[in-house]
Formats: C-alpha cells, structure tokens, sequence
C-alpha cells in the first residue's frame, strides 16, 4: 500500500476558496485510505509557466527528450512526475465557460509530448496508466450550466485525459458557489445573495463530502492495481 502518490493540481487564482477547499477534501479522503500516501499539491498560479511552445523537442528524431517536455520552466519537473502519480486531481472554476487558462496551459504542456506520430507505433505513449479526477465549481446552477453547454465544452479535455491516462477521468462539479466572502464589499446583487449565502451553508458541506468520497475511492481503487 505504501508509496502511492496523489497530485492535487489547483488552478484556480485563490489558494483558499472554492476550488483549493474541494482538492484538500479530496487529498483529506485519499489519505484516510493511507496515511503514508504522498499528496504534492501544485498550486499553477504561483509559478510561472506557459502552453505548449511548439518547440517539438518532443518529437525530435533522437532527441534526448522524445516523449518528454523539453522546454524548461516551473512546470516541466511536474509533468513527467504526474504522469507517475496513481491519482491526480485536477481543479479549476469555470472561467467563460471553460477551465482557467492556466490548467488549459498545463494540460497542453502534460498531453502532447505523450501522443506520437510515428507509423506503425502505438499513439500514446503515457508511461502508465493515470486515475484523473476534475474538481469544476462555478457559480451557475445545475440546471443554467446545462442549459449554456458547458459540459460540451469541457468534453475535448476529458476526452483528451482520457485517451492519454487511459482512465476515464471522474468529473465534479460544484455548481452555485460563493464567489465572495463578503458581498457587501462587491458589486453582485444581479445574483440572489442570500439564496447564495444560503446554498455555501447548506450544500457546500455536502461538496466536500462527495470530494473527500471521491479521493477515498479513487486512491483504493489504485490499491486494488
Ligand atoms: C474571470 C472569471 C470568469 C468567470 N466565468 C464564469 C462562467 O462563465 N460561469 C460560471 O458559472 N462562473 C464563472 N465565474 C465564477 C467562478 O467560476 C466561481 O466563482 C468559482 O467558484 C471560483 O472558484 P474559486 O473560488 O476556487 O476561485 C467566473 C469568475 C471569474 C473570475
């Protein structure tokens, strides 16, 4: 059992809000499973890192980093080092309908250098299999994120985790959430403040619980590999 190793990869702005409370829920649970297992928490917007470059150095002939990122910043010793992890969890509020710009940066760097092009040559070339988990609070409702498409939109990042990391990964949303602590201070009463205030109250506990639910069952199910 020992020596599994979970990644929580925050990438939301805030280090203690909606998104960083629902990725220690979930590292909370996977070390209830074992308390030996390592949990590297990656806070994206503290370093400073951008998307794919295109270099290729990934793809040179020969090239000493074919299969690997090659271009050098505060990210590139994550990325082999995640796609070693059992479990990684991976959070972002919907910014415009999507993840943040930074998790989109990040994934584009982890992705591409697994997906090969070489004739007669298996595509992915990930060096194991990944359990992944997507941890989306936003502040629409259930039902206004379907109506507005979301999950069509964030479909292409799944699909791509997927095909890569081999697992499905497990999708959370959080939907309605506070985005102030103070709403005094902001300018929001297009929203219904209390109805808000209220749901944080009532329905966020249960957020987490489903998030520490899921970092449990996820790193047992890697104890079963
Ligand atoms: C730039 C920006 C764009 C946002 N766009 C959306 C959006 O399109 N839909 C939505 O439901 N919430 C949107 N939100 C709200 C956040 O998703 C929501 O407040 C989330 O809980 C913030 O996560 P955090 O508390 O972890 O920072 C946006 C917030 C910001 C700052």
């Amino acid at each position: 059992m020992a020596g599994k190793q979970v990644f929580t990869i925050n990438g939301s702005p805030r280090k203690d809000f909606n998104t960083a409370a629902l990725l220690h829920a979930f590292a909370d649970g996977a070390r209830e499973v074992e308390t030996e297992v390592e949990v590297v928490e990656v806070n994206l917007y503290d370093l400073h890192f951008t998307g794919c470059r295109e270099c290729y150095v990934c793809k040179l002939r020969n090239g000493r980093s074919y299969g690997h990122c090659g271009f050098c910043d505060d990210i590139t010793d994550y990325l082999d080092r995640v796609a070693h992890a059992d479990v990684v969890a991976f959070g972002s509020p919907i910014f415009f309908s999507e993840i943040t710009a930074q998790l989109r940066a990040f994934l584009e760097r982890l992705w591409y250098p697994f997906v090969q092009f070489k004739r007669g040559e298996e595509q992915i070339i990930a060096p194991q299999p990944v359990r992944t988990a997507f941890l989306i609070p936003m502040n629409l409702t259930e039902q206004a994120m379907l109506r507005s498409g979301y999950d069509a939109l964030l479909s292409p990042v799944l699909r791509w985790t997927q095909y890569i990391f081999g697992h499905e990964p497990r999708v959370q949303y959080c939907f309605d959430t506070l985005q102030y602590r103070d709403y005094d201070r902001y300018w929001a009463d297009a929203w219904n403040i209390a109805a808000k205030q209220r749901r944080h109250e009532q329905h966020f506990p249960t957020d987490l619980v489903q998030a520490h639910q899921l970092g449990r069952s996820m790193l047992e199910a890697s104890l079963t590999e």
